[in-house]
């Protein structure tokens, strides 16, 4: 069975294919010319989305060596994201299914984020702890199949990567904030400062907000100048402020485990490319002997191939959408248990 995989929810345009569950394509293509504007431009998003689509799904398909009528099932993301980024992805990949007369699957970002996991040759033991950081979720949750989550916690304020794309824009590194970050973070001293970490009434919950306003009070306290801190000074910053992020869901995450019984945990989306962050996790997963499963980066940023192969679960489930089926902006309340 071929799968295309259409995922355009903010500012990567991506297609995959699935051909008999293995992976023969997975082509992404970064709008990075969002990152003059400080941030993503929706309108432009969509535009590039318009332009970029088409191309894509021709160079996947020559990837794979496939033809369009080859073609089986149609998946691609409905939501949450970008409105008019989102029309893009889902129009097209209806109007491939109505024209090749195959059946079309709506896919929750957030789900394919969730089960990215299963793309690597060691995949999740349900039930599993999956812990969900990208620019726009924080969740944690207990997986217990393929149709059935929990939400223990998420955010109360910002995301994580937002807290990360924030920071980076104090810092003046600009958007996107996780990896430049990172970057500057392996040459400071993360111990300089103490950042502080939310205690919520919620204990799987997380806020970022105090967080990102105590990194700018101490810019704000120690530098006139906020556009010329030394180079060594905005490191032991960075490096200061990524611990306490880190710190926040690691912490979480091991309250978790100490109060629910899983075989796994999968640590997924973007955020999920942090070094520190990763090896925080492989720590902490070999301290209560689980299974951790996080995937190559290439799978932690918005993919195709993470829609493609959640579209094939939700499909092998006996699914079939509509084409009258609409794009969604926000994280449906009714979608986890
Ligand atoms: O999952 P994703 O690609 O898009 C959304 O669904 O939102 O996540 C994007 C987020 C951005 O906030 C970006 O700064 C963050 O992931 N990110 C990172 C790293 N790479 C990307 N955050 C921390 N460290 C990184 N290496
Ligand atoms: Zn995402």
């Amino acid at each position: 069975m071929n799968v295309l995989g259409i995922e355009t929810s903010c500012d990567e345009t991506s297609v995959a294919i699935l051909s008999s569950n293995k992976l023969k394509a997975n082509l992404i293509s970064s709008q990075e010319f969002h990152s003059n504007y400080g941030g993503v431009v929706p309108e432009l998003s969509s535009r590039a989305h318009l332009q970029l689509i088409k191309p894509l799904v021709d160079k996947s398909l020559t990837k794979a060596n496939l033809n369009l009528p080859d073609l089986d099932l149609i998946t691609a993301t409905a939501g949450p994201g970008l409105i008019g980024a989102l029309l893009v992805g889902l129009t097209y990949a209806k109007g491939l299914a109505f024209s090749l007369n195959v059946p079309f699957i709506s896919v929750n970002h957030i789900e394919g984020h969730i089960f990215s996991g299963f793309l690597m040759n060691e995949k999740p033991e349900f039930p599993f702890l999956a812990l969900v950081v990208s620019g726009g979720h924080t969740l944690l949750l207990i997986v217990k199949n393929f149709s059935n989550i929990i939400q223990l916690g998420t955010t109360v304020d910002d995301a994580a990567g937002e807290a990360f794309d924030k920071v980076s824009k104090m810092l003046g590194f600009g958007y996107p904030g996780g990896p430049k970050i990172q970057q500057s973070a392996s040459k400071g001293d993360e111990q300089r400062i103490d950042f502080p970490i939310a205690k919520l009434k919620n204990k799987y919950n997380f806020s970022f907000s105090g967080l990102k306003t105590s990194v700018l009070r101490y810019i704000q306290k120690n530098y006139s100048d906020e556009t010329n801190i030394p180079e060594d000074d905005i490191n032991d910053i960075a490096a200061s402020f990524q611990k306490a992020a880190v710190d926040a869901l690691i912490k979480n995450t091991e309250t978790a485990l100490n109060n629910n019984e899983v075989k796994s945990i999968s640590l997924v989306g973007g955020v999920a490319a942090n070094k520190k962050l990763r090896d925080d996790m492989t720590n902490l997963s070999k301290k209560y002997k689980k299974k951790v499963v996080i995937p190559d980066q290439e799978f932690c940023g918005d993919n195709a191939a993470m829609i493609a192969l959640r579209g094939k679960h939700l499909f092998d489930g006996g699914r079939k959408d509509k084409l009258n089926v609409n794009p969604y902006p926000s994280l449906g309340e009714d979608y986890f248990q």
